[in-house]
């Protein structure tokens, strides 16, 4: 039990007289047109980010209501509130940029307003790793609840989701299949309704991990979008938010303290289960880090060779988030790798995942999307990292998205010094460039003035994809986007930026890969590199706001790209 003041009593603004804060907050409240009745209510905040420049969100609206009618009927008071929005297409130059900025007004509206309990709304890319990791810190109990994946559209016969589809038909467009009138006419077709994107991409993939992690209720991550079961998982998580406010006991049951290193691992094996987006990869560490935990990405590749993929979706398999949703969803993914698991860990409704899992499953698992651990979609999880003289603090590949007949390759560097260059360059005729080259980009890093866009995906030159060359070894301090696919090694840490190996690296150096050895090495002296070293800068700080701030304090990719003071106290940088 605790004593501590309840819903509009918590927290009160600080005018040197608590009697005079609580009197005119009640006096402002009574003016929404709550009766007396509710304001003694415990209150469940339901932080949400509509946005018009979030199309992911637009039924962010009717969500909210939904988790309205359920913590009104389990006796809160459930009371709205916006933050931050980050709509994925629409932010320049890349959302990530503004993920700590979303995670910070998270974080400070949750401890700053008299807040029980809190439901995170959220969905689109960014949105769910920035609430996770600011209610981590907050440590105020929270529930996730997410908008749901797009429904798939059609084209000429085919289903086509956001956004692996976007990229595949972008590529036969440059590759001179498509004219321009087709590619406009598919432009219409690949996000057809409300959601994030259709296919396992980063925004499904953190959706599956906060289930996994139990910090949203079983079977919330992949409800489509438009489902009236999403209205439905809505008001049941407006109910458990309520049942967190009303009971005291509930206060510690905080994502804080629910994330441990079982959770994590289990995480990581969901991910890889899923073969689910390399950016999921950034976001756990971020939010491991807010919990005081690291994300090892030794343990993530020694997971890699023990969790087989059993989640057969898009970008590397053939279903959308639809299909998943009806063959079973995370329930039944869950089920499934249950020998692999920890299960005696806690969830956010009180129970254990064991005892969640203890739960009959209300249908059959449709086996063509999720197989069963004794028939995988591929016997070993979809990622691993790499390390090396090119990334001393390692690089992710997806393998499983990936050629495996590029895996085990020494090439000479093609290299691009940045964003600009790469677009100035790569479809140049004159370029000089083989289908077994590296095609390398730097400057793309979290400590670039880029901020790690998701360019790591380098488009194949025109005139090798004119040829028909679909795949080439490319390597970046950059991310790439969870609906693309490649032999495409990212997050090369430290990045170029910053003073790594990889901002030494000239075209005509070589680099050789070994996927089987996880390792990617830079071929070139260290007499050589230390010369190329003296006469490297790093890019200037921006003198003022976000930029910044950003410059100053941003963390490199294996520690999540977070902010260093954001950390938990105590976590090493
Ligand atoms: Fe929002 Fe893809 S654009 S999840």
């Amino acid at each position: 039990m605790t004593d501590r003041p309840q819903g509009l009593q918590r927290g009160l603004t600080q005018y040197g007289d608590p009697d005079f804060a609580r009197y005119l907050r009640r006096s402002f409240a009574r003016s929404t047109g709550l009766s007396e009745a509710v304001l003694d209510r415990p209150v469940v905040g339901i932080c949400a980010s509509p946005s018009e420049l979030n199309h992911c969100h637009r039924t962010m609206g009717e969500l909210v209501e939904a988790v309205r009618r359920g913590a009104l009927a389990g006796g809160a008071l459930p009371l709205a509130f916006p933050t931050v929005s980050l709509g994925e297409p629409f932010l320049h130059p890349t959302s990530l940029y503004l993920r700590n900025l979303m995670a910070l007004d998270v974080e400070e509206m949750l401890r700053a307003q008299p807040l029980d309990a809190v439901v995170l709304v959220g969905g689109c890319d960014k949105t769910v790793p920035a609430q996770l990791m600011g209610a981590v810190s907050a440590e105020v109990p929270a529930v996730q609840l997410v908008v749901g994946p797009m429904l798939a559209g059609r084209y000429r016969g085919e289903r086509l989701g956001a956004c692996t589809d976007c990229r595949r038909f972008w590529a036969r467009y440059r590759a001179g299949e498509l004219d321009a009138a087709e590619i406009a006419r598919v432009e219409g077709r690949l996000a057809v309704t409300a959601g994030t994107c259709a296919v396992m991409g980063t925004a499904s993939t953190m959706a599956c991990l906060a289930e996994a992690m139990g910090l949203a209720l079983p079977g919330s991550a992949a409800i489509p979008a438009v489902h009236a079961d999403r209205l439905r998982i809505a008001e049941a998580t407006g109910a458990l938010a309520a049942r967190l406010a009303v009971d005291p006991a509930a206060e510690r049951r905080t994502m804080r303290a629910i994330l441990d290193p079982r959770v994590l691992d289990n995480a990581l094996r969901v991910l890889l289960a899923l073969s689910g987006s390399t950016n999921a990869v950034l976001h756990l560490a971020a939010i491991a880090g807010r919990a005081g935990l690291a994300l090892d990405l030794r343990r993530l590749d020694a997971l890699s060779e023990e969790t087989p993929v059993l989640v057969d979706l898009k970008p590397v398999g053939e279903g959308y988030m639809e299909d998943f949703h009806a063959a079973g969803g995370v329930p039944a993914l869950l089920r499934e790798l249950a020998p692999l698991l920890h299960l005696d860990v806690p969830t956010i409704d009180g129970r254990t995942l064991g005892e969640v899992l203890a739960e009959p499953l209300p249908e059959p698992v449709d086996r063509r999307v999720i197989r069963p651990l004794s028939d995988p979609v591929a016997p070993v999880g979809g990622l691993v990292a790499l390390f090396g003289t090119l990334a001393p603090e390692g690089a992710i590949l997806k393998r499983a998205a990936a050629t495996p007949a590029l895996f085990e390759r020494e090439g000479k560097a093609v290299v691009f010094d940045g964003l600009e260059d790469l677009a100035r360059r790569i479809d140049d005729p004159d370029l000089e460039v083989t289908p077994a080259d590296f095609l390398v980009l730097k400057n793309a890093g979290p400590a670039s003035p880029a901020r790690m866009p998701e360019a790591g995906y380098l488009p194949i030159p025109k005139k090798l994809a004119r040829a028909g060359v679909k795949d080439m070894v490319r390597i970046s301090d950059a991310r790439m986007s969870g609906t693309a696919f490649g032999t495409v090694v990212l997050h090369v840490a430290p990045d170029a930026a910053s003073g790594g190996p990889l901002g030494l690296v000239r075209t005509g150096d070589r680099i050789r890969l070994s996927v089987k050895e996880r390792r990617l090495d830079l071929l070139v002296e260290p007499e050589e590199l230390g010369r190329r070293r003296e006469a490297w800068r790093p890019p200037p700080v921006p003198e003022r706001g976000w930029a910044r701030l950003w410059q100053r304090e941003i963390l490199q990719a294996p520690e999540g790209c977070d902010f260093g003071f954001l950390r938990a106290v105590g976590t090493g940088r």
